[in-house]
């Protein structure tokens, strides 16, 4: 099956660097006009640069920064206005900060939540917006491993898990519009990936010997962004190097423990007899689920 983006006008946020622009070029080059937003307007401007000198795949850039509400709608009417269509969406901006809960500032919270969170909510609103009437459109979410729990990256954390959760509620709204929604969770060498190296080895954390390159990502992005994956919704997908999964969705784990009522002496002995061994492992782990 062949994922051409072929007719097809992408945005992608935060395309001046790492994930973001190695899923422009690729983008590009299976036939899309990608609009390059970045806040850094040097940074999106010499990928739109590259990406129209190579000659496969337009682009154009759009500075702004996403965490003000107005710049999704600023967004889809560049994209219409450039491109003269909008099919797809990469809310792949991102800022990350390294912040311990009893070193977590309330800027680490709000600034992070500001780009992670609202930034990629503002984008999604207006792009639904005009996905819905058109019938078509894929959005792609891209969160983190992060949000599974990692020493240092609660609001970092905490905003992509946000996001993963806006994805299944979304993905809810969305069913049967034509409106496609999914998340991505990756791994690349990038920045965040070096400074979050540098920070668990000083705490003697064990990390992987490599780190997949920005690029190593892109495929399954722009897959999600073809008509090849018009059946997948409402899923996030791990891709960490050769590593290509599906992540469980948050749900109540059976069998249940049911009776009329719980008091206190009632739920102790269900944990002392049954869930205290059943307690869920932390961090990015993988589990083996029944299908
Ligand atoms: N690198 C990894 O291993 C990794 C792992 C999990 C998730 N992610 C996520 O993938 C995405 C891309 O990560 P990356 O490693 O390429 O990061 P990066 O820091 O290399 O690139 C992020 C880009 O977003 C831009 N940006 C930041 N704030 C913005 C704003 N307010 N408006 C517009 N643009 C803004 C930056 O200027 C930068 O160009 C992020 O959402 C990140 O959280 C990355």
């Amino acid at each position: 099956m062949s994922c051409t983006l072929e007719n097809k006008a992408i945005i992608v946020t935060g395309a001046g660097q790492g994930i973001g622009e190695a899923t422009a070029q690729l983008a590009a080059s299976l036939g899309a006009s990608v609009l390059i937003n970045d806040i850094d307007a040097e940074a999106a401007a010499r990928v739109a640069t590259a990406i129209n000198e190579r000659g496969s795949g337009r682009a154009h850039a759009h500075a702004a920064d996403i965490s003000l509400w107005s710049s999704g709608q600023a967004l889809v009417d560049a994209c219409l206005k450039r491109f003269g269509r909008m099919d797809g969406l990469v809310n792949n901006a991102g800022l990350f900060r390294i912040a311990p809960l009893l070193e977590s500032s309330e800027a680490d919270f709000t600034t992070t939540m500001a780009v992670n969170l609202i930034g990629a909510a503002s984008c999604a609103q207006a792009a639904a917006a005009h996905m819905l009437e058109r019938k078509s459109g894929a959005i792609v979410n891209i969160v983190s491993g992060a949000q599974c729990g990692m020493t240092g990256l609660g609001a970092y954390g905490a905003s992509k898990g946000a996001l993963a959760s806006l994805t299944y509620s979304w993905a809810l709204e969305l069913a049967n519009t034509g409106v496609r929604l999914n998340a991505v969770s990756p791994m690349a060498n990038t920045q965040m990936a070096h400074k979050t190296r540098e920070y668990l080895s000083a705490l003697s954390i064990p990390l992987p010997d490599t780190v997949p390159p920005a690029s190593a990502n892109a495929p399954v992005i722009c897959y999600f962004l073809s008509d090849a994956s018009a059946a997948i919704h409402g899923q996030v997908v791990r891709i960490d190097g050769g590593v290509l999964a599906l992540m469980t969705h948050p749900a109540i784990i059976a069998p249940v423990l049911q009776r009329e009522s719980w008091t206190v002496d009632a739920v102790a002995k269900a944990f002392a007899s049954n869930l205290a061994e059943r307690q869920q492992k932390l961090g990015v782990v993988q589990v083996e689920l029944a299908r």
